[in-house]
């Protein structure tokens, strides 16, 4: 691991020189449109809900480089080397533009269930889609993993369970503590309500609030196991209930 972040580090600072350099020579377009993707990467005002796609996805490889946030989706530099979407379901060409339009529109938008709802790949334009990967390819690595290391758990019946499982688990509430801020905070600020409503007054608890973490909302995004694990999500829960308590 040594050399790795230090090279990462300066390869960043690179291509933001690189960046600089172009639009003074007005020259090499790619990179002015990696610019924008930037962007529109931490832009919240592209949507209503508050989210940009910074609050749930790092640019940058979180393995190599951890700075302590829980984010449920996937790190996304080189992202349009993937083939499908395991998140979203989406698979075959323009699986992962799919899934940009799918998070702007559910995440982003609140619109509802992609495909259903609204036509994920009506929510962003093809400049935009152009530039967001233009900066995800630019913040690329190589040396980032490709793929979920779990996938949604699909279906009511495996989530029953997989909560229920979840809920027998004894959690350490002063471990739940550092998760749930790692986790959750940025839409449940301590535990109010944010972006998110407050947890603290929420009727959830339980089974039924492992499975909304496991789920998901209509806003609010799922986590899969590979970013909590049952454990985690036992002591988010525990947490909660001190919170609760207060
Ligand atoms: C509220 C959280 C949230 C926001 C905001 C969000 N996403 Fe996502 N995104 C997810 C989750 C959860 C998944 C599914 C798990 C996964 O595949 O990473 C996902 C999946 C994806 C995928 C598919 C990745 C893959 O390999 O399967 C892409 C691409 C993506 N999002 C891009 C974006 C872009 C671009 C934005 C901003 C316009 C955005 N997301 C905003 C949570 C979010
Ligand atoms: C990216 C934003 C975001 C993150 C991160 C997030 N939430 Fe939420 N949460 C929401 C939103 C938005 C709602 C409101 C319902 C909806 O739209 O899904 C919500 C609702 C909830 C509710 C239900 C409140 C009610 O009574 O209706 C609970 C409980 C909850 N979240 C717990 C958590 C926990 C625990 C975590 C961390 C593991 C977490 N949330 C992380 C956005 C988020």
């Amino acid at each position: 691991m040594g050399s790795l972040p230090r090279r990462d580090l300066v390869r960043a600072a690179s291509i933001g020189a690189v960046v600089v350099a172009a639009s003074l020579c007005n020259a090499a377009p790619i990179e002015t449109v990696a610019l924008e993707g930037r962007r529109l990467f931490n832009d919240a005002s592209l949507g209503t809900t508050g989210l940009a796609c910074a609050t749930c996805h790092a640019d940058f490889d979180e393995k190599a480089l951890p700075d302590g946030l829980i984010r449920p989706g996937h790190q996304l530099p080189g992202v349009s080397k993937r083939t499908a979407s395991v998140g979203w379901g989406f698979t075959g060409e323009g699986a992962i533009a799919k899934a940009m339009g799918a998070c702007t529109g559910h995440f982003l938008r609140g619109k509802g269930v992609p495909g259903t709802d609204f036509d994920p790949a009506a929510e962003l334009s093809a400049e935009q889609t152009g530039a967001l990967i233009a900066y995800l390819d630019a913040v690329a690595t190589g040396s980032e993993p490709l793929t979920l290391d779990a996938g949604r758990i699909a279906g009511a019946e495996d989530l029953g369970m997989a909560s229920q499982a979840i809920a027998t688990l004894t959690g350490d509430g002063a471990r739940g503590r550092t998760l749930f801020f790692a986790a959750c905070n940025s839409c449940h600020p301590a535990g109010a309500a944010g972006i998110g409503k407050s947890v603290v007054e929420s009727k959830f608890a339980g089974t039924g609030l492992a499975r909304y973490v496991r789920n998901g909302g209509r806003v609010m995004p799922w986590f899969t196991s590979d970013r909590l694990t049952d454990q985690d999500v036992a002591d988010i829960l525990a947490f909660i209930q001190t919170l609760k308590g207060q």
